[in-house]
């Protein structure tokens, strides 16, 4: 098969990184995709980068045994800690969500104040915050860790008035350093959308990298001469190393519409 007819690799620890998948399938809709949610074991957030090195691997070797073209690496704790490890591994080009999020920060920003919230070890890593500092060193970076998201996101907890104080504690901090601009650091965030613009107000531009990062992985397609030529939509296969508990539906409030193409694999 010509590589640019193969389909692309995501992966993500959970279903979160069907966000991404969501982006990607409007920006590129001839594409074809295999995603990989690995239910089995998340969040990541909270575990050690050999840890996170060790399951990214594994996971990369099974998205390369199903032919894939590329890998988004749809996960800003593996982007952080083990981006390079995973690139040099396979002969295939691996873009990983921080760098796009990044750059549209850094050019949204007026008054050079940003803020960033994403798991403990993305926090930890300060992979947003050496980013940002590195192209524009005006620039005043703020973190906030939000270690409760991603289990709630994965429970399929999302509109619960208990969600909407657990985030009014972790943005009340950074709306009291008066960031313009917030970076959704995690691709399960978009789900809290709503209430994080209610909470951080309309003078705040949320970054939601998503967008941000199908936007540039076109780019990235095109200068490898690896887009699609398939004229028909393509298609979407998901994979999961544990069907927990409603992970259909769950993955469904990612997607934004029903996943029909939904196995469980042991990653061997
Ligand atoms: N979606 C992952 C991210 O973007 C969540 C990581 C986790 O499992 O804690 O960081």
């Amino acid at each position: 098969m010509k590589e640019f007819k193969k389909p692309i690799g995501v992966f993500d620890s959970g279903l979160g990184g069907l966000t991404v998948v969501k982006a990607i399938r409007e920006r590129l809709p001839n594409e074809s995709i295999v995603y990989l949610g690995d239910t089995a074991r998340v969040p990541y957030g909270n575990k050690s980068k050999i840890t996170i090195q060790k399951y990214s691997i594994q996971i990369t070797e099974f998205l390369m045994r199903k032919n894939v073209k590329a890998i988004v690496v749809a996960c800003n704790t593996v982007s952080a800690l083990v981006l390079q490890e995973l690139s040099q591994r396979v002969q295939i080009p691996v873009m990983g969500v921080i760098e796009p999020g990044v750059l549209a920060a850094e050019n949204q920003s007026k008054i050079k104040r940003i803020g960033v919230i994403g798991t403990d070890a993305t926090i930890q890593s300060n992979a947003y915050k050496n980013l940002l500092v590195s192209i524009n060193t005006e620039l005043k970076v703020f973190s906030q860790p939000c270690p409760l998201l991603v289990p709630l996101a994965e429970d399929g907890w999302v509109g619960d008035n208990i969600v909407k104080q657990i985030l009014i504690q972790y943005l009340t901090p950074l709306i009291k350093k008066s960031v313009d601009t917030l970076i959704l650091g995690c691709t399960h965030y978009p789900v809290f959308l709503d209430f994080i613009s209610e909470i951080i107000g309309p003078n705040v531009k949320i970054i939601d990298s998503p967008s941000e990062v199908a936007n540039s992985f076109f780019q990235h397609l095109k200068k490898y001469n690896l887009l699609s030529d398939n004229e028909s939509l393509g298609k979407l296969e998901c994979f999961v190393t544990d069907k927990t508990r409603s992970y259909s539906k769950i993955a469904e409030t990612f997607l934004g519409s029903y996943v029909s193409n939904l196995h469980f694999t042991d990653l061997c």
